[in-house]
């Protein structure tokens, strides 16, 4: 079933015939080392999380009724990490916020831990990609918050609003303000507030999102080790391929026009995870089969051209 990971000569799209170009043969992103099947075997056994039934949700536009997504189902279990990847448009932050109890579905339903969802709560924690701190209290006290609002002595809630920073890795930040933060600093006090709640499920749309692509990487790096000591199950929007593919077990793949599952993958990338498994053969092999699912061949090489005026004789000997 694995392909051998060589390099082979095809012609490049658009180029007119001419031009041969080496593009590597990589295993067929089903394929599965023993370990990483035997590391889906076990999760099959963990109880069911979140389980999302035929969820359905349409709108009354001026023009009739609009469909953003419709028959999405699935199951998420216990610790599993998931991402989520779609076109622009394609419903991935309605479908979230559906789950979070912000927005309510046209039919079917959205079960955690077997029980039906009927408005936002502490069970599940949420990230956005905007900065949603409050500016007038301090981290600290941004995090004490929800512990605060759910009946929480202040006491209490301020030594558990302290491990959780010191697990950001932010303990020494707790008195500082939002606004003297880094974004990726943000982040992870965002990060620490929603799971000093204890949610069953994390659910993060596009949280890296604003960020500059270094500190992108950098706070891949703490959710990962932070999801390997917390018990929480995590749901994870991104439109960034690499992403998903270092960060996720399964990759939920939604087209659009209406919204729908194409695809739920298995991601063959071993864990532990590192970015030095950017480059392996497994990792080019997925990241290439969501490339594949979310820019549909018939648009690869139809690049419409741009109407330039020659500005100089540059010439064309550029690539
Ligand atoms: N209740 C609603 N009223 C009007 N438009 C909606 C409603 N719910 C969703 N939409 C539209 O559905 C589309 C899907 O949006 P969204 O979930 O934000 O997609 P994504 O996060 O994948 O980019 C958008 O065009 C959005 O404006
Ligand atoms: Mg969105």
């Amino acid at each position: 079933m694995v392909r051998s990971v060589g390099w082979e000569s095809r012609e490049r799209p658009g180029s007119g015939g001419g031009i041969m170009t080496a593009l590597p043969i990589v295993p067929d992103y089903r394929a599965q080392s023993p370990a990483v099947r035997d590391r889906f075997q076990r999760i099959l056994e963990r109880p069911v999380i979140l389980s999302v039934r035929n969820l359905t949700k349409s709108y009354v536009a001026e023009d009739g009724t609009r469909t953003v997504f419709s028959g999405l189902s699935l199951d998420i279990r216990r610790r599993e990490f998931i991402t989520v990847i779609g076109p622009s448009g394609c419903g991935k932050s309605t479908f979230i916020r559906i789950i979070a109890g912000l927005d309510e579905a046209t039919s079917g339903e959205v079960l955690l831990d077997g029980k039906a969802v009927a408005g936002p709560g502490p069970d599940r924690g949420m990230v956005f990609q905007g900065y949603t701190l409050f500016p007038w209290l301090t981290v600290r006290q941004n995090v004490m918050f929800g512990l605060e609002m759910r009946g929480k002595a202040r006491v209490t809630a301020e030594s558990e609003a302290r491990e959780w920073l010191d697990m950001v890795g932010l303990g020494k930040f707790e008195q500082s303000y939002p606004h003297e933060l880094s974004g990726g600093m943000k982040q992870r006090v965002a990060i620490a507030r929603a799971l000093a709640n204890e949610p069953r499920i994390l659910i993060m749309d596009e949280p890296f999102g604003a960020l500059d692509s270094l500190t992108r990487c950098k706070m891949q790096g703490y959710l990962l080790q932070i999801w390997k000591q917390v018990d929480v199950t995590i749901l994870f929007i991104t439109h960034d391929l690499d992403e998903a593919v270092l960060l996720s077990d399964r990759i939920l793949v939604m087209g659009t026009n209406p919204g729908r599952v194409v695809e739920f993958i298995e991601n063959p990338v071993p864990r532990p995870r590192t970015s030095a498994q950017m480059i392996a053969p497994e990792f080019i092999a997925m990241k290439h089969r969501l490339d594949e699912l979310i820019h549909p061949p018939a648009e690869i090489g139809e690049e419409e051209k741009l109407p330039m005026i020659r500005l100089t004789q540059a010439g064309e000997d550029i690539e």
